[in-house]
């Protein structure tokens, strides 16, 4: 029996749309075995709401992405894989632009990676990773962890230690296909240009670790601007956590989910303005705390922890 925990990731990070991605505290473990045939299961511990998706092997998280994954390695290997139950301890909410369908694909390569007995470099997971899933900005900081920025390769950049990130979460699913399909299909010059500067300035800010430089550049008009549309709460979250003081907020991915970036400073204050606004509208959302998480995917030969 082993474990494969994989982060949350938050792509885009405003301008750097299907570029930049980051890993957050954030996760779902997998639990693999040894079984007479291919099972999924969820566990009645994970924080995520998965009964939409407890119909057997052949749904689950990322629509069994995880077998599949798994199944294209061991093919790469020329051998065959043995059936697994796997057990889920999801705690990322599912369809919420946190990339939870990348973290099954992610530990499917991880967990089929261990069974071969690592033959494969982390380069050769991610490139098949980019295949299955279609987003780099998802499977490159699942994988590595970090912040990472994907031009054909992983670009990795620093975070600073004290800038947080809270999620918060409304529950209404936004699937990433029509988040893509609302967007125009070409781009007028003046808007390439602003998103060229934003994100060039996100870089410089994440490499200087300048808060200033980061504030300037978590804007964006090829994405942000359509999909703001299908989430009702935005505009009134943004004008409350950008008076109390944070760094900035984007649409995590391609949303349902908000990225709050916040210096740790001011982190009881922003999260008791941040609580007292959801509460006094009566949303029901989940708000998550969260830090980097550097480390990426990581493979256990323990149980999954609480
Ligand atoms: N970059 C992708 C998008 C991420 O925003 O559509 C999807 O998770």
């Amino acid at each position: 029996m082993f474990t494969v925990r994989v982060p949350a990731t938050i792509a885009n990070l405003g301008p750097g749309f299907d570029s930049f991605g980051m890993a957050v505290s954030l996760y779902n473990r997998f639990q693999f075995q040894q079984a007479e045939r291919d099972s999924l299961v969820f566990s009645p511990e994970g924080a995520a709401d998965v009964s939409a998706l407890q119909v057997g092997c052949d749904s689950g998280v990322g629509k069994n992405l995880l077998f599949v994954a798994m199944d294209r390695l061991f093919e790469k290997a020329g051998q065959s894989r043995p059936p697994l139950q796997v057990r889920i301890i999801a705690d990322i909410p599912v369809a919420r632009g946190l990339g939870s369908s990348s973290t099954a694909v992610v530990a499917g390569l991880i967990a089929a990676n261990h069974l071969l007995n690592q033959p494969f470099e982390s380069l050769d997971l991610l490139e098949l990773a980019v295949t299955l899933e279609g987003h780099p900005d998802n499977v490159a900081p699942a994988l590595l962890g970090g912040v990472v920025l994907y031009d054909e390769l992983p670009y990795r950049l620093p975070w600073p230690l004290e800038w947080r990130v809270l999620t918060v979460s409304p529950n209404y699913e936004v699937l990433t296909e029509e988040a893509r399909r609302i967007l125009p299909t070409s781009v007028v010059m003046a808007d390439a240009i602003f998103n060229l500067r934003k994100a060039s300035v996100l870089t410089y800010a994440l490499l200087r670790e300048d808060p200033d430089a980061f504030r300037a550049s978590l804007h964006d008009r090829m994405h942000q601007p359509y999909r703001r549309q299908l989430i009702a709460e935005y505009e009134a979250i943004e004008r409350l956590v950008m008076a109390d003081g944070a760094l900035g907020m984007i649409i995590s991915g391609s949303g349902s989910t908000m990225a709050i970036f916040y210096p740790t400073v001011i982190h009881a204050f922003l999260l008791e303005k941040l609580q007292g606004l959801i509460q006094a509208e009566g949303w029901p959302m989940i708000v998550n705390d969260l830090s980097v998480d550097t480390e990426g995917a990581q493979l256990s030969l323990a149980a999954p922890g609480p």
